[in-house]
């Protein structure tokens, strides 16, 4: 017996990297740091180490914290996990002689009822991150745990009850450089709450109730969060010190003018997408505020005018990267918006309601999304968009546009022009007006022109633009010829002709020597030789379309580098496609739509429709074997009846020697 319990613990030491505790403890230790998370402790587990660095004590139903309960180790600990029991007493100065402690994570527990007794958790000496985060806390509960945070820097206040900062929230903790308050519901910040903080870099106020920001003057913060608030407008103070702000984000919103800025910013980037801008002016006509002001949308502490607005001089952002204004409702963007913004590289105003969009510079950017807009006219002036390399413009009305609009982007990599109504240039006859050319950009990789109502491919539409993708698909009607994609020989890797009504298509693919994914779903083909001599097609969609057999020859082509085909919903005969169903039985060969992928056989002089997979010899017997059949068995019981008769006449030969024999 008690070797039998020896040997079981050596398996346990073996199995385990932690060192197991007396029984009493089941908490796991590895070098310092000790982990009783999750274990449904009611108190702290006494027979804790002597030394303890880091204290593991979340996911329990600790409910009061009291120096009795503490391990006597207690003051060697740096880093306290408390976060997602149910503390909700807290001894008075428990903290303070831990001198060493950095971490404190509170987060998750009822700290809202400590908070109600009125009393100080005393000094944190030595906290440098505190998480209060999901603890219940009203307005001016924080102070209970901030008032003697000398190198507090970093304090999470996630996911309370606050609606108010006031003057004196962080008195004590005057150290601050991060400060999260995400998800409260703040109505309010008293002036003077964050300016005494002279180290505070980043400050997150999103997901709150914030309905205006007028002199914003925390010239040394570097991040501020205000999104998904009910800001009407933003406003920085009109000095001409310098900020250090570099991220405003300011999406989800109800803002009206385009925000007035520092004037000088470090700006990088700016958010202000799902607003209400209508236009990227700082404020409206007069008549307008005053109508927005009596109906409360414009809420500012005083009458003054906003002085930077009054000639809508636009301000300058020298240093911005990023910047997304999608989602409003702007009608205009005027070139003169843009003028000072060298340096910007990404640029939204996608789902806003442009009717044109016209450019100088910016020869910077790499991004621009001007998807679903209105968009009928486009002009890039001569010199603008240098580093342009991804170009959004699918879901607009886009019908017309200079033939070389895109030709004359030099660095344009990706195309998006799905959901317009253009038509491809010929290289050959050259721009006739009414069409984009879309060859000899040497640059050009990806390419999507998809639902354009697309009629016809000239031949040679992308030579010289060396694309690996390009989605032609839901262009119901449209005439493929043998040369529409030639120049694309050698670089093309995937190819969509998805949902274009194609009964016939005659492309010879083994040209198409980089090609691993054809889609040629939804269509009417009946056949598909495509190839003439060998095929890189690694994932084919034949899904949705009139084939009846797939012909020996594009099995052939296809079997050596097929690793997914789709053929579901083709009406194809079970009988006369050997070699489909070959190509289906081998291993490698992935058929996500196996499911739907049926045939039809003869039976009784009626169709039938049976899964691929479950087509078997015999349900192919043709009426010639039927014949061979019959023949067969009458042969045989022709055999059988001769084999009797002479065995018959054999035994009765032998039954009569026999007899004989007895008869001698
Ligand atoms: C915590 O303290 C309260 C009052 O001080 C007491 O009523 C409660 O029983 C204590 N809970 C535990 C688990 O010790
Ligand atoms: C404070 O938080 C920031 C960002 O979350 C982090 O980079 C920094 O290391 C933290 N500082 C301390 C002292 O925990
Ligand atoms: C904060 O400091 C101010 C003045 O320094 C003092 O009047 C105020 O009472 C303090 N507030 C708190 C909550 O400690
Ligand atoms: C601002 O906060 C929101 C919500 O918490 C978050 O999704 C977003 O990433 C934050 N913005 C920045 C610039 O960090
Ligand atoms: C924006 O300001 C310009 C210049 O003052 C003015 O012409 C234009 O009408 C304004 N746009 C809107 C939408 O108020
Ligand atoms: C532009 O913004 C829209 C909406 O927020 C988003 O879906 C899209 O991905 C953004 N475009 C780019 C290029 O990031
Ligand atoms: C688009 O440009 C054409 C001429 O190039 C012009 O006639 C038309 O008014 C413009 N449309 C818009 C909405 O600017
Ligand atoms: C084939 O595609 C058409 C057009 O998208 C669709 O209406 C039809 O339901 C599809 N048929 C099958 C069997 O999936």
């Amino acid at each position: 017996m008690g070797s039998r319990l020896w040997i079981l613990m050596l398996v346990v030491h073996q199995v385990s990297p932690f060192r197991l505790l007396a029984e009493a403890s089941p908490c796991r230790v590895l070098q310092d740091d000790v982990d009783c998370s999750s274990l449904n402790f009611r108190r702290i587990p006494t027979q804790l180490p002597a030394v303890i660095r880091r204290l593991d004590l979340s996911q329990n139903l600790l409910q009061n914290l009291t120096e009795q309960e503490l391990p006597a180790s207690y003051s060697s600990i740096r880093h306290l996990d408390l976060h997602g029991n149910k503390i909700q007493f807290i001894q008075p100065g428990l903290f303070q002689d831990m001198s060493l402690l950095e971490v404190l994570d509170l987060s998750e527990n009822s700290l809202d009822l400590y908070a109600a007794l009125k009393t100080h958790v005393g000094p944190l000496t030595s906290v440098r991150r505190l998480d209060l985060s999901g603890n219940g806390l009203f307005t001016d509960m924080s102070d209970y745990f901030l008032s003697d945070a000398p190198v507090l820097a970093n304090l999470s206040l996630d996911g309370n009850s606050i609606t108010k900062i006031g003057r004196h929230t962080f008195n004590g903790s005057q150290a601050l450089t991060n400060i999260d308050l995400h998800n409260n519901v703040i109505i309010e910040i008293e002036e003077g709450a964050f300016e005494s903080l002279t180290g505070l870099s980043e400050l997150d106020l999103s997901m709150n109730s914030i309905s205006c920001i007028t002199d914003f003057n925390l010239v040394q913060l570097k991040t501020l969060n205000l999104s998904k608030n009910s800001l009407t407008n933003f406003q920085a103070d009109e000095s001409d010190q310098e900020f250090e702000l570099l991220y405003l984000d300011l999406r989800e919103n109800k803002i009206l003018y385009f925000p007035v800025l520092p004037q000088r910013n470090k700006l990088i980037y700016l958010d202000l997408s799902r607003n209400l801008l209508r236009s990227v002016n700082c404020s409206g006509p007069l008549e307008e505020l005053e109508i927005l002001k009596d109906a409360g949308y414009l809420l500012t502490d005083h009458d003054k005018p906003l002085s930077l607005c009054a000639n809508q001089r636009h301000q300058d952002l020298p240093s911005l990267l990023y910047l997304d204004l999608s989602y409003n409702q702007l009608k205009a963007l005027p070139s003169s918006f843009f003028s000072s913004m060298m340096a910007l590289e990404s640029l939204n105003v996608s789902n806003n309601c442009l009717e044109s969009f016209s450019v100088e510079g910016l020869n910077s950017l790499k991004t621009l999304d001007i998807s679903s807009n209105n968009l009928q006219n486009l002009s890039f002036g001569g010199n603008a968009l240098a580093a342009l390399e991804v170009l959004h413009l699918e879901g607009n009305a886009l019908q017309t546009l200079d033939a070389d609009s895109f030709a004359r982007l030099p660095s344009i990599r990706s195309l998006h022009l799905q959901q317009n109504q253009l038509s491809i240039c010929s290289p050959r006859e050259g721009p006739t007006g009414g069409c984009v050319q879309l060859s000899s950009i040497p640059t050009l990789r990806y390419l999507y022109l998809s639902e354009n109502g697309l009629l016809s491919l000239p031949p040679g539409s992308f030579q010289g633009s060396p694309l690996l993708i390009l989605d032609l698909s839901q262009n119901p009607g449209v005439d493929v010829v043998p040369s529409s994609l030639s120049g694309l020989e050698s670089s093309l890797c995937h190819l969509s002709l998805k949902g274009n009504q194609l009964q016939s298509l005659s492309i010879d693919f083994s040209l198409f020597r980089n090609l691993k994914s054809l889609d040629l779903s939804v269509n009417r083909l009946t056949g598909v030789s495509l190839w003439s001599g060998d095929s890189s097609v690694e994932s084919l969609n034949l899904q949705n379309n009139s084939l009846v057999t797939l012909q020996s020859d594009a099995v052939i082509a296809l079997q050596k580098t097929l690793r997914t085909l789709y053929v579901g919903s083709n009406p194809l005969s079970c009988c006369r496609n050997t070699h489909l169903l070959t190509l289906l039985q081998q291993n490698r060969l992935y058929v996500p739509d196996i499911a739907s992928a049926t045939c039809w056989i003869t039976r009784d002089s009626e169709s039938v429709e049976i899964g691929v997979n479950s087509v078997q010899a015999e349900h192919c017997e043709s009426a010639d074997g039927k014949v061979l059949w019959i023949s067969v068995i009458v042969v045989l019981a022709l055999g059988l009846a001769l084999v009797l008769i002479v065995t018959l006449k054999h035994c009765h030969s032998k039954r009569h020697g026999f007899n004989r024999g007895i008869k001698a």
